[in-house]
């Protein structure tokens, strides 16, 4: 019964009606002789007494909605039918429920939010890529495993190598705007992307990046610590200190991850950090002048740091969340517990 009670309690918010008709025929559904509320009210008899609070609870709420929604169809489309909401301020408003972001709209906005405020400007590059662009401009060797079918998407396999795919990494924008601007280039791009993945708790075979470039003069890794330390402290709050551990990445030299210490404990340990007090944030480093040069930016004047995180693992880690399958599957008992966020 507490779900059928439910369901209308939906149906309510979503009914709209365009004219007298169909608001009599909402009169007569829910409140007729034989209408849905009668029905319930003569099934509430039969609910057992531990229930009978919730239940009667939620039957008068439906009541409530379905009157309230009622008398505003009746303001709009009956009676006087010149009048309209704006000659008579004091009919009741029409309800509309307000929708909430998604969690991984909320982050990235707020990430993208924290790199303009230090000059970045946000954008956007291609879903469907070609080898050039996300391996080979990037310095993947022909033979590197992350080509490998195993990883990525492809579409269509070239003669000329130049293989169709789908985007592993946002990396690919670097390409695309080092290769149609000049220094100094301060972007951030976020986006979707694809790899064969086996489907988890933990790994999904669509998720999403923000990659992060800068190239300019006398660019130097301490310029990229301390962007990255303003935006962890932005991001987790004023206590969090970050760490970067040597990495490798084709196409930035030397390389580095990136962690901070755990928001959830503190650092002492958690199973959020598995213990270890850390939590891998994201990969970067210093471009690799062979990336710039062959996407025309000259690497005798100019140097560049790149950063790259992934949306989903940072939203797990601010929102508790422990199932990275929840952002794909649109349950709305999921999705409604963001209704307060930004
Ligand atoms: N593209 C890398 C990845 O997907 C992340 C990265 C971006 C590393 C930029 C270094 C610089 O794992």
């Amino acid at each position: 019964m507490k779900d059928r009670i439910l369901q209308y309690l939906e149906a309510v918010e979503a009914t709209q009606v365009k004219d007298a008709a169909e608001t009599e025929a909402f009169r007569i559904r829910f409140f007729g002789k034989k209408g849905i509320l009668n029905d319930l009210f003569g099934d509430f008899k039969q609910v057992p007494g531990p229930e009978k609070k919730e239940i009667g609870l939620l039957l008068n709420q439906l009541k409530e909605k379905a009157q309230l929604r009622l008398e505003s169809f009746q303001a709009r489309h009956t009676g006087n039918s010149n009048q309209t909401r704006l000659d008579d301020l004091t009919l009741p408003v029409d309800f509309y429920t307000a929708g909430s972001r998604h969690p991984l709209s909320v982050v990235r906005n707020r990430i993208l939010s924290i790199f303009s405020r230090i000059g970045f400007t946000v954008a956007e590059g291609p879903e469907i890529e070609d080898d050039w662009h996300n391996f080979s401009a990037l310095n993947f060797a022909a033979d590197h495993p992350a080509r490998d079918m195993q990883d990525t998407f492809f579409i269509e396999k070239r003669p000329d190598s130049n293989d169709v795919l789908l985007r592993t990494h946002t990396s690919s924008v670097q390409v695309r705007v080092m290769e149609t601007t000049q220094p100094p280039i301060r972007m951030i791009f976020p986006g979707r992307v694809f790899r064969n993945e086996a489907i988890s708790a933990r790994a999904h075979c669509i998720f999403h990046q923000v990659e992060g470039l800068y190239v300019d003069k006398n660019v130097s890794f301490v310029d990229l610590k301390q962007t990255l330390l303003y935006f962890a402290k932005e991001m987790f709050g004023e206590k969090t200190s970050i760490r970067l551990r040597p990495s490798y990445f084709p196409f930035t030299e030397p390389s580095a991850e990136m962690d901070i210490n755990c928001p959830l404990c503190g650092g002492k340990g958690c199973n959020i950090c598995k213990y270890t007090g850390w939590i891998e944030i994201l990969g970067c480093g210093m471009i690799d002048p062979a990336v710039l040069d062959s996407c025309g930016i000259d690497s005798e004047t100019h140097t560049g740091f790149a950063f790259g995180m992934g949306i989903e693992r940072m939203t797990m880690g601010l929102y508790q969340i422990k199932d990275l399958r929840h952002f794909f599957e649109n349950d709305l008992r999921f999705l409604r517990q963001f209704e307060s966020a930004f």
